[in-house]
């Protein structure tokens, strides 16, 4: 904001329709009022109670720099309980499982789109999938598995579909899993209708053949949504998955502590194969990290690779 209120109340005088249509002022008023209602909201000890809990169930941290999130997502929820006090929003999930897991949906951030940071595609396309053709052809494979951990509402994984659809041999199999911990981002992900707004960055190629326009939005082909399945898992544990070729974990262990983003990325390790791939977000990083992954830089993007036994070093 480069010009003070003190500037703005003058605009004020001379020209109030000027003043409406500044909104940056009323937001950081409401913003600044919003902030000094949460940081009412929980006292220390309730925040230091709610943020272990969520900790220990899935790996999600919060601190004090994203505290009001938790507290603004909590009263939310409370909202919707139509419970008086976070104490008995607290004795409700120790008395139901379920209720932990709707938290859990609760707290999750689901920010997503289709061929999100083009640059993990093009490194997918360009180098990873020819890699492992090659692979999968010298040891006679014919099935490639896929894993978006942390999909939410399905578009990375119905990305990597379209792009496998176009790029991968037609003779291979494919199975593609997206898990998430928030049952409601799922839903979405399985319905596979998306908002006209939801669809913009996807290339035009790729929207005309398929997508189906309907009513307001699009509806993923068929073809397409029958190559992903979708599966509720929380990375805090095992997934029971194996042999899986590639994993895009991006923009979910933003949200996990180092310890527990050690322990999440060393369990994707478990498995893969001996010759597989990493992608994760292109502001999360695997340095300083006990974790046999090799860092690999490609000419499109930057990734890790698992890469044990007699393989070459592509
Ligand atoms: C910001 S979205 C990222 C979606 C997608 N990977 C992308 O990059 O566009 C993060 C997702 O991670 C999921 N998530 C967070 N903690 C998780 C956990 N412990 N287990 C599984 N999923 C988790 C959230 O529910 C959310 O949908």
């Amino acid at each position: 904001m480069p010009f003070p209120v003190k500037i703005a109340g003058i605009r004020r005088k001379l020209n109030p329709i000027l003043t409406f249509t500044t909104p940056s002022l009323i937001f950081f008023k409401e913003a600044r009022k919003e902030r000094h209602r949460m940081e009412n909201y929980l006292t220390d000890q309730e925040f230091k109670l709610y943020s272990s809990l969520i900790y220990e169930q899935s790996g999600i941290h919060f601190s004090s720099m994203n505290r009001s999130v938790l507290e603004s997502r909590l009263k939310e929820r409370l909202r919707n309980t139509n419970l008086a006090n976070v104490s008995e929003y607290y004795q409700l999930i120790m008395q139901n499982p379920e209720e932990m897991k709707i938290l859990l949906d609760t707290v999750t951030t689901n920010l997503t789109r289709f061929f999100r940071n083009t640059a993990h595609f093009n490194a997918f396309e360009n180098y990873v999938i020819p890699a492992l053709v090659e692979q999968k052809n010298k040891k006679k494979d014919t099935l490639l598995k896929v894993w978006s951990a942390g999909c939410s509402t399905g578009e990375e994984p119905y990305t990597v579909a379209m792009i496998l659809k176009e790029k991968f041999p037609a003779y291979m199999n494919i199975e593609i899993i997206g898990s998430d911990i928030s049952l409601k981002s799922l839903m979405t992900a399985k319905e596979s209708f998306y908002s006209a707004q939801k669809v913009d960055k996807i290339p035009e190629k790729y929207l005309q053949k398929y997508f189906e326009k309907k009513r307001d939005g699009y509806q993923v082909k068929k073809e397409i949504q029958s190559m992903v399945h979708f599966d509720y898992h929380n990375l805090k544990y095992e997934s029971g998955l194996k042999n899986i070729d590639v994993v895009f974990c991006r923009n979910v262990l933003i949200y996990f502590d180092s310890e527990a983003q050690e322990s999440t990325v060393n369990r994707f390790y478990k498995a893969m194969t001996n010759f597989s791939f990493l992608f994760i977000g292109h502001s999360e990083s695997l340095f300083g990290m006990k974790t046999p992954f090799k860092f690999l830089k490609t000419e499109w993007a930057t990734l890790y690779q698992k890469n044990i036994g007699n393989h070459q070093e592509t």
